[in-house]
């Protein structure tokens, strides 16, 4: 998490800084600050809370330079307040630094510097940086952030400034997202591509420890040995307006408007009618995939929900045994894996410390990796052996919807691929799920067509303070992903139980009134769920169902039901999800919660 974004160019860099950060607010935004060289010294203003009030403050007191670095943070060590945030600087003043990441080590480095004469004023770990910095500083600010950086244990992107340089800036990366910019005569630092898309399509990917060195006359990389790196420059060809609300209310509401489009293009040449299923960017072969013994999916929250719908689907079509664990769970379990195991990580940023390093484990232990992510670029995407992209275009809101859907798609993807090279479906199986996935984006649109449903059922519902989500089968891990949008946006405290369980200890929650969404779209467990229904209506309880179109015989057991289109019923997650996110959504509108910025919460989780 955090955001930083830097400049150096002939502008006024507040300006520029201050419309970075904008962009990457969903990064963190309990604090923001700036801090820009005016000719003769670096000044610096922050403060707690949203950008807004940065804002604010250097409307009263314009800072002025053409050169600085900005960040907007999501607190890990220190509480968010005025002193930690960034940027943070050495005693005098001459350093100045932001960060994103951990320094695990900060302590050691903190007690070493305060041995040396060193104050610290903050709670954070980022203050050790500039004044290890400071501490090598001996004329050359290239030379003191490589002797820094060497002595920092952990994760970081940072951008450093120096009033004894006052034409440059530097910067590095380990295991935090930082891409750098490329303008005409102006260079820009951002954790990721939209803060600097209103300036230049052009930017470089960098590659962990690798250093930038900018100046208004270039960008130089270095290796950590101090050798030039040539980098070929990646062009970014979506748009900046797939980074902006488009008239929508909130990003959450815009991006699950997208999910029609998002389908289509994450199938768009990999699903064809006739054709084997084509992918690209992946080298996998028919020997190594008959070799798996077995799968494991990791990931973290909505991308984790993904991977229990891949489970499920990859069983059922491809006959592969699969496990799906969160990574933080499984990177310190001592898994057993070997060659014979393959690894899928889920990752809508590809940044998630978590996933990132159960990757890592992984393939420290011989497994073949692949990432399903949205970002191009990212860390699980250049350290996986293959990749699948998820082309569901940038994800702003922090509740996770169009990235989840496309995450769905990338799933039947890699079952239907694994099937076709194992030959556990026929042709025409196959045929008859590629059609049906097909005609999803459609589906998906007629969803979003019938909303007022769920927005009354939000209206009526909104005060109560617990709710449950049960399913079987495909429908309990939709269930899970409802109930994480729910508490994540509105909350309302929720729980998911398999339809079947819940008779072994929470229906004793179930009162009169209490509200319960039930998901029964799956034809085998029809007759079971209903049955389940059944339990907690007797006990009192208001039961939203979600059937699919013709389903009837459910209104019979049922308060209110919500119909959605019929699909193949191995494919439901991805439309049955809908209603559930918009749920969530009218849910928190009602409530005047804060939508695209939950408390407590950031879009990436960069750090463990
Ligand atoms: C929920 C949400 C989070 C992320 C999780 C993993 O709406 O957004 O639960 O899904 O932090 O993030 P990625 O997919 O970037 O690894």
């Amino acid at each position: 998490m955090c955001g930083i974004v830097g400049f150096i160019g002939k502008k006024d860099a507040s300006s520029i800084l201050i419309e970075g950060l904008s962009k990457l607010e969903y990064r963190g935004y309990d604090s923001a600050g700036v801090a820009i060289f005016d000719g003769e010294r670096i000044n610096v203003t922050k403060c707690k809370g949203r950008l807004v009030n940065l804002e604010n403050k250097l409307q009263e007191e314009p800072l002025k330079g053409t050169l600085g670095i900005g960040h907007t943070r999501w607190a890990t060590h220190g509480e968010p307040s005025d002193l930690n945030a960034h940027p943070h600087s050495n005693e005098d003043e001459t350093i100045s630094v932001v960060h994103n990441g951990i320094i695990e080590n900060y302590i050691h480095l903190r007690e070493w510097l305060i041995s040396k004469g060193y104050k610290f004023v903050s709670e954070t770990d980022t203050e050790v940086i500039p004044n290890l910095i400071d501490y090598f500083y001996n004329g050359d600010l290239v030379d003191a952030v490589m002797k820094a950086v060497a002595k920092m244990e952990g994760s970081y992107a940072i951008g450093v400034i120096c009033s004894k340089e006052p034409d440059k800036l530097v910067a590095v990366r380990k295991d935090s997202p930082l891409i750098v910019g490329l303008g005409k005569g102006e260079f820009f630092i951002a954790s990721d591509i939209p803060a600097i898309l209103n300036h230049t399509r052009d930017i470089y990917l960098l590659n962990d420890k690798e250093f930038v060195v900018m100046t208004k006359d270039g960008v130089k990389l270095l290796s950590q040995e101090g050798e030039e790196i040539k980098r070929d420059i990646y062009h970014v060809t979506w748009n900046a307006d797939a980074a902006e609300k488009g008239g929508f209310e909130h990003f959450m509401i815009k991006e699950i408007h997208e999910q029609p489009k998002a389908i289509k293009d994450t199938m768009t040449s990999r699903v064809m009618p006739g054709k084997p299923i084509t992918l690209d960017k992946i080298t996998i072969t028919k020997e190594q995939i008959e070799n798996i013994d077995k799968v494991y999916i990791v990931a973290c929250g909505t991308a984790y929900h993904a991977g229990i719908v891949g489970k499920y689907v990859i069983e059922k079509l491809a006959r592969i045994p699969v496990e799906v664990e969160v990574a933080s769970e499984f990177r310190y379990r001592d898994p057993i894996i070997n060659e014979r195991t393959l690894m899928i990580v889920v990752s809508q940023s590809g940044e998630t410390a978590d996933t990132l390093a159960a990757l890592r484990e992984a393939k420290a232990n011989g497994a073949r990796v692949i990432a399903v992510t949205n970002v191009v670029g990212s860390s699980v995407s250049r350290e996986a052996d293959d990749v699948l992209y998820t082309w569901a275009g940038p994800e702003i809101a922090v509740a996770s919807t169009k990235a989840y859907v496309t995450q769905l798609i990338a799933m039947y993807i890699i079952a239907l691929f694994f099937a076709e090279n194992k030959k556990t479906l026929s042709e025409s199986e196959i045929e008859e799920i590629k059609e049906a996935m097909l005609i999803l984006p459609e589906k998906a649109k007629e969803v979003l067509e019938n909303k007022e449903t769920i927005q009354k059922f939000a209206s009526k519902t909104y005060m109560h303070k617990d709710m449950f989500f049960l399913g079987r089968g495909l429908d309990y891990a939709v269930a899970m992903e409802g109930s994480l949008k729910l508490k994540e946006i509105s909350y309302i405290h929720s729980e998911a139980y398999a339809g079947g369980e819940l008779k072994h200890g929470p229906i004793a929650l179930i009162e009169k009134g209490t509200i319960v969404i039930a998901g029964a779209t799956q034809e085998k467990l029809y007759d079971k769920m209903v049955s389940n229904i059944k339990e907690v209506k007797t006990r009192g309880a208001n039961v939203l169902g979600i059937a699919f179109e013709g389903h009837t015989e459910i209104e019979k057991t049922v308060d209110s039901v919500l119909y959605i289109p019929e699909v193949n019923d191995v494919l439901s997650p991805v439309i049955s999800v809908i209603p559930l996110q918009l749920l969530s959504y009218y849910m928190a509108i009602q409530k005047g919660c804060d939508v695209d910025k939950p408390r407590n919460l950031a879009k990436s989780v960069t750090v463990e």
